[in-house]
């Protein structure tokens, strides 16, 4: 059985080569997403907007001050999973139509909302809408952030119409936010283990994206003998080897290399350049900065025994989350008399309501995942569990709204 309000949108950004669904921000698939979720609430009869930073909001009600905000992100990882993002999405669009039909008049405005590049697969940057929102990223760092084809952010907003200029810190949007509620498949077993269809997330490692950056020299694959190279992609390679059990010293600490570019990257040229991208976690994040540093030492150690030379450069940093309990309690309130009492659980992944959290009430529902894979066309929840997802958030939501 499908999730039928997702199975509208399983057309859109699938990729053939990788599997799974390639979505990033305001790429053709972004694009379609987005105007599909636009087309979707207007058809419920919300206002939407999109705002400096590309985050699209659906309103009902007059925006204005203690706003009930709800929504996720429609951008995915490559070749990522149908469910993160855009469940947290499709889900709100569902509640908020069951509350119209109901005729349900809120007290509160309500918005729905889509945020910009949560995965940070085209800048780089997690939770780029977010953090641009909040001004925890400044604007005049972002806009010089570069895609893989070269492209700014500043260049592919203003290609979509948005003014690079007015991007950054929006007070009178974050203001707005009395309470956010991001619904997301979970992105591990946890609720398969505690045997329930719907959760709330307690806190989330803190967790950020490294490059290390090996320099050696560019050179000829066949006329240079090997004792006389100097390359980083050996220096590169035995620095990801080692990692694991760097990381395993630290119980509970997760690293990982899921990308690297080597530069030029000809298969007769021997690298000039490669960079090793490392995204790493822990819970305490001094446990984190200590295993990016041990890595650092480590990828020095091997450039050197290499001819190279080795630097790191962070791009992306959130730290470890931990949501304000009363609001979490006012959620499991609301789910009380459907649901019982909801397991409350950790997360390692990051969300855009990480970031909020910093700033505005926030909280998340969880949806069970019995694959236990995410960012993989492998993750998984089942219809019935979405729909518990549904039916959780209209919970929260009439709660909120009526109050
Ligand atoms: C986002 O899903 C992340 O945790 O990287
Ligand atoms: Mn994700
Ligand atoms: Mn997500
Ligand atoms: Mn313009």
């Amino acid at each position: 059985m499908t999730f039928q309000p997702l199975a509208e949108i399983a057309d859109i950004g699938r990729d053939r080569e990788l599997g799974g669904w390639s979505r990033h921000l305001l790429d053709p698939a972004d694009r379609a997403l987005r105007e599909w979720f636009v087309g979707r609430a207007q058809e419920l009869g919300l206002q939407t907007e999109v705002d400096v930073n590309a985050n699209i909001w659906a309103w009902w009600g007059e925006p204005g001050p203690d706003s009930v905000v709800t929504g996720s992100h429609l951008d995915s990882v490559p070749g990522g999973g149908a469910f993160d993002g855009p469940l947290g999405v499709v889900s709100a669009l569902e509640a908020v139509g069951r509350l119209r039909s109901t005729g349900f008049v809120p007290r509160r405005p309500l918005a729905v909302v889509a945020m910009a590049e949560e995965e940070g697969s085209r800048f780089s940057v997690a939770c780029l809408g977010s953090k641009l929102l909040s001004g925890a990223l400044p604007a005049e760092r972002a806009l010089g952030l570069r895609d893989r084809d070269g492209f700014s952010l500043a260049e592919t907003l203003d290609r979509a119409g948005l003014a690079p200029e007015r991007a950054g810190r929006d007070p009178g949007a974050l203001s707005r936010i009395g309470l956010f509620v991001e619904l997301h498949v979970e992105q591990g077993r946890g609720l398969v283990e505690l045997d329930s269809p719907v959760g709330l997330a307690s806190n989330i490692l803190g967790h950020g994206r490294w490059r290390v950056v090996f320099d050696g020299e560019g050179n000829h694959a066949g006329a240079t003998r090997m004792q006389d190279r100097r390359d980083p992609m050996v220096a590169a390679a035995a620095t990801v080897a080692a990692i694991p059990a760097v990381a395993m010293a630290h119980p509970g600490s997760r690293a990982t290399v899921g990308r690297v570019r080597a530069v030029p990257g000809g298969t007769n040229v021997i690298a000039s350049r490669v960079e090793v991208f490392l995204d790493a976690r822990a819970e305490e994040d001094l446990l984190t900065r200590r295993l990016v540093h041990e890595i650092t030492e480590l990828a020095a150690a091997r450039a050197a025994e290499n001819g190279c030379s080795s630097r790191l450069v962070e791009d992306s940093w959130l730290p470890t989350v931990h949501f304000d309990p009363a609001v979490r309690e006012g959620l499991a309130d609301a789910l009380a008399p459907g649901f019982g009492t909801v397991p409350v659980l950790p997360t390692g992944a990051g969300h855009d309501a990480g970031v909020l959290s910093e700033y505005v009430p926030t909280a998340m529902i969880f949806v069970r995942n019995p694959s236990g894979v995410s960012h993989a066309p492998a993750e998984w929840a089942s219809a019935e569990d979405c729909w518990a997802g549904v039916d959780a958030l209209t919970a929260v939501l009439t709660a909120h709204l009526a109050a």
